[in-house]
């Protein structure tokens, strides 16, 4: 039999407790700390840099060797060989599925991308300038209103279909954001087309005109999804699962993921990396750029990762992706791409970054390649929603059946006032 692992913890008055040592599959043993309290004390880690939340089984990274897993599949041989549909039902399910398992999964999925005529309604209640991203935040979360039959979340079948409706409607309820923005009418989706073309299409083409995919563009797409769609326990993830603890509807719980999403520090960078190049805005200013960088009077958006310590597994299929998107719409010799590879070219040489070990990451490459594709800078964290719905959904789902989960409650480290008493507004 396995020998028992335990830590001991002493505190500085002599008390001691015995506390597990857990192992999982891959990555860092845990100590687990829930007895701790027996001693009447917590522990304190704010942003939880030291805490595992919960145990999982969907996605492991490990920041140091640049490795980042679904169910145990390399993210680099799934973005190759894999496409978006088949991702969403390994993240969801835990195995690939076998031919007819795909053939149904993909029908099921195209059975589910309408909306609710009445949903289309509460686009007329935004103004035309809103952010894609608060539009998003409001009808999604507005779906919870019309599936009263299935928002069980204790029936497996409930929470089935419920998986199911939101991966085939995020994507028209995104589309019809933009279109919204636009001004555009909005385009029902169209099941002839796969899940990627259905989305561009939706998007890109107009009652006036036939729609043909270019399958370059469908493919990098594609990849932006597949890349995107689980990152293990982010912050919207952590939301997601957080506001499900409750036992609320799925519905709402992946409204506040995306609204999670939504900050710059997280689904935002690719926006900002954008941003940045713009205010660059020539080739012939890369160095002086650089230099500030250098001269720590700003950051390069686009490069580091708080995990990744090694190159970003997504963000080398993403600079591929990013070179085939660039040479198949011939803008190789565009400006602001071609000042991005001038960035990417010297910050790839340059001791500064190489010492500390600051590669490109994956939004930076994103961010060009949506560019390229033309979809507005607005609209890109709601590409990153539409992605990581999979995700979000699966983590929401393996948490519901968890026999471990109970409602998170966070404790504190109090630091106000200590007890006193109420002075009337007179005398203070
Ligand atoms: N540009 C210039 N210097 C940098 C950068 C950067 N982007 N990132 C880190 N450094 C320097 C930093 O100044 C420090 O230098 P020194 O040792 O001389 O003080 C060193 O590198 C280590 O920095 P750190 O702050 O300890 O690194 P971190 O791991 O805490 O930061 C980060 C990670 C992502 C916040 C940071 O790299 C950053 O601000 N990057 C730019 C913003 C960005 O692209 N964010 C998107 C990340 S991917 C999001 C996702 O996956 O969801």
């Amino acid at each position: 039999m396995e020998k028992k692992r335990i830590a001991t913890l002493t505190l500085d008055d002599g008390r001691n407790i015995e506390l597990p040592i857990l192992s999982g599959t891959l990555g860092p043993d845990v100590v687990d700390l829930r007895g701790i309290n027996k001693l009447g004390i917590f522990t304190y880690d704010p942003a939880f840099f030291s805490t595992a939340s919960c145990s999982s089984e969907i996605t492991f990274i490990d920041g140091d060797a640049g490795l980042l897993y679904y169910r145990g599949y390399p993210i680099e041989q799934l973005a190759e060989n894999s496409d978006f549909l088949e991702v969403s039902y390994l993240l969801l399910n835990g195995e690939l599925p076998n031919a007819s398992q795909k053939e149904q999964f993909d029908a099921k999925v195209k059975e589910h991308t309408m909306v609710h005529d009445q949903l289309a309604r509460f686009y007329n209640g935004f103004r035309r300038d809103a952010h894609p991203m608060a539009v998003m935040v409001g009808v999604v979360g507005a779906l919870s209103a019309f599936y009263h039959d299935s928002l069980d979340i204790n029936n497996p079948e409930h929470r089935a279909i419920s998986a199911m409706r939101l991966i085939a409607k995020v994507p028209t309820i995104a589309a019809m954001a933009y279109k919204y923005n636009t001004g555009f009418p909005f385009m029902y989706p169209k099941n002839k087309f796969s899940y990627v073309e259905n989305f561009m299409y939706m998007m890109f083409g107009t009652p006036a005109e036939d729609y043909i995919p270019n399958p370059v563009l469908v493919d990098a797409l594609e990849r932006i999804f597949i890349l995107h769609a689980d990152h293990e326990q982010n912050a919207s993830t952590s939301t997601v699962r957080l506001a499900g603890s409750s036992g609320a509807n799925p519905f709402a719980c992946i409204a506040s993921g995306i609204a999670a999403l939504w900050g710059p520090a997280h689904g935002g960078a690719n926006e900002a990396a954008l941003n940045m190049l713009e205010e660059i805005g020539d080739v012939s200013r890369v160095k002086e750029y650089v230099q500030g960088v250098k001269d720590k009077k700003y950051r390069l958006i686009g490069f580091g990762h708080r995990v990744y310590k090694n190159m970003d597994p997504r963000a080398s299929v993403m600079r591929q992706t990013c070179h085939e998107v660039l040479k198949e719409l011939k803008l190789e010799n565009n400006k602001l791409f071609g000042l991005a590879m001038e960035l990417e070219r010297v910050a790839l040489n340059d001791p500064y970054f190489i010492e500390r070990k600051l590669y490109p990451n994956v939004d930076f490459y994103s961010g060009i390649v949506l560019r390229a594709l033309g979809i507005p800078t607005n609209m890109f964290t709601v590409i990153f929603a539409v992605g990581r719905t999979i995700g979000w959904i699966s983590q929401w789902i393996e948490m519901v059946a968890d026999a471990e989960q109970k409602i998170g409650r966070p404790r504190q480290l109090y630091r106000g006032a200590v007890r006193r008493d109420y002075v009337p507004v007179n005398k203070r």
